[in-house]
């Protein structure tokens, strides 16, 4: 009879000896928690495909970022619900706009919390786009001139760090210029640099009412059966001047997040989107799976594939749980 001599199993004895070899740590300190602020007076208002999330009248948004907080999240990222949506997004540029009037609020009465803003259109334009429109086609670089004035709008209400998504060929050089000439040098960058033109984006798009009125997002951003676009994504965000280098969707890209980690030197950001949030919420409901073991298993391993940031719905129950 076959004796092993090499047994595996002899490090998986305990809980003792699992702690002691255990590879990856998930921690609090890697979590940046997504929260959604509207300009109505509702105090909280449900996201039905987004269990345990709201819209977040601004009082209220101010409560749940210092609640993050007091469970140690150390950054909130924030996306608006606009009173009025227009062709250009204005709102998106206006220093009364929603996010201006949020990080205000949120920075006037939470401290130590890094609020982080999400740079693009699609929640502020009427067509639901992610920049100005001609001839139905997302035109690249006159986008960029508006992504730069949102960024530093953002900046002068007093964010910490600004997070372009919209995938827009040289979004990233172009806030960099606007916030440097701007005086905002010190600001960090962390971009949506390789995003995908995702299915699992549906439930955000629902909470802040932002999906397309025509056509997709696909001429921008990424064709999910790609990875070494990812690699060319990435590397020309980071030769823009990006600071952080974000992969998302996360559960179904675990290899580029893999990839993207093993090719730069920068830290790694993954979003774990709405989408995979709301499919592990509706089996929990279900009694289908146990919420808590598959949540955890679901952010080491995006922390396991290489992401030293993890942008989850899941951060207060998770920082709870750790
Ligand atoms: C764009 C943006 C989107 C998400 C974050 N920023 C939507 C999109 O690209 O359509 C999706 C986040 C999620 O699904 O959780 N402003």
């Amino acid at each position: 009879m076959f004796r092993p001599v090499i047994r595996p199993r002899r490090l998986r004895g305990s809980a003792e000896i699992r702690r002691m070899v255990r590879e990856t740590h998930l921690a609090v300190d890697d979590f940046i928690y997504p929260l959604f602020v509207t300009h109505e007076n509702t105090p909280r208002t449900p996201i039905s495909s987004m269990p345990g999330q709201d819209q977040l009248s601004l009082e209220e948004l101010v409560k749940e970022a210092e609640s993050a907080r007091a469970l140690g999240i150390p950054a909130i990222i924030l996306f608006g619900i606009p009173e009025t949506k227009d062709s250009e997004g204005s709102d998106a540029l206006s220093d009364t706009g929603i996010i201006q009037r949020a990080v205000r609020a949120v920075k006037e009465s939470v401290s130590d919390l890094l609020v982080i803003t999400d740079v693009c259109f699609c929640e502020y334009t009427d067509h639901g786009h992610c920049g100005v429109i001609k001839d139905d086609y997302v035109d690249n670089d006159p986008t960029l001139d508006l992504l730069a004035r949102q960024a530093v709008s953002h900046a002068k209400a007093g964010a910490d760090l600004v997070a372009p998504s919209g995938m827009m060929d040289g979004m990233v050089g172009a806030i960099r210029l606007g916030l440097d000439d701007a005086g905002f040098v010190k600001m960090p960058i962390m971009s949506y640099a390789v995003k995908y033109a995702s299915a699992f984006y549906g439930p955000f798009r629902d909470a802040v009412e932002s999906a397309p009125k025509f056509g997709d997002r696909r001429t921008h951003q990424m064709d999910p059966a790609n990875v070494n676009e990812a690699i060319k994504e990435a590397s020309l965000d980071l030769e823009e001047g990006a600071d952080i280098l974000m992969v998302k969707p996360a559960l179904s890209y675990l290899d580029v997040i893999r990839a993207v980690k093993e090719s730069f030197d920068l830290p790694i950001a993954a979003y774990n989107v709405s989408g995979e949030y709301a499919m592990v919420k509706a089996a929990a409901q279900n009694g289908w799976i146990d919420e808590k073991a598959v949540t955890l298993e679901a952010l080491t391993s995006m922390k396991r594939a290489g992401a030293d940031l993890i942008l989850t719905y899941h951060a207060k129950d998770a920082a709870r749980w750790l």
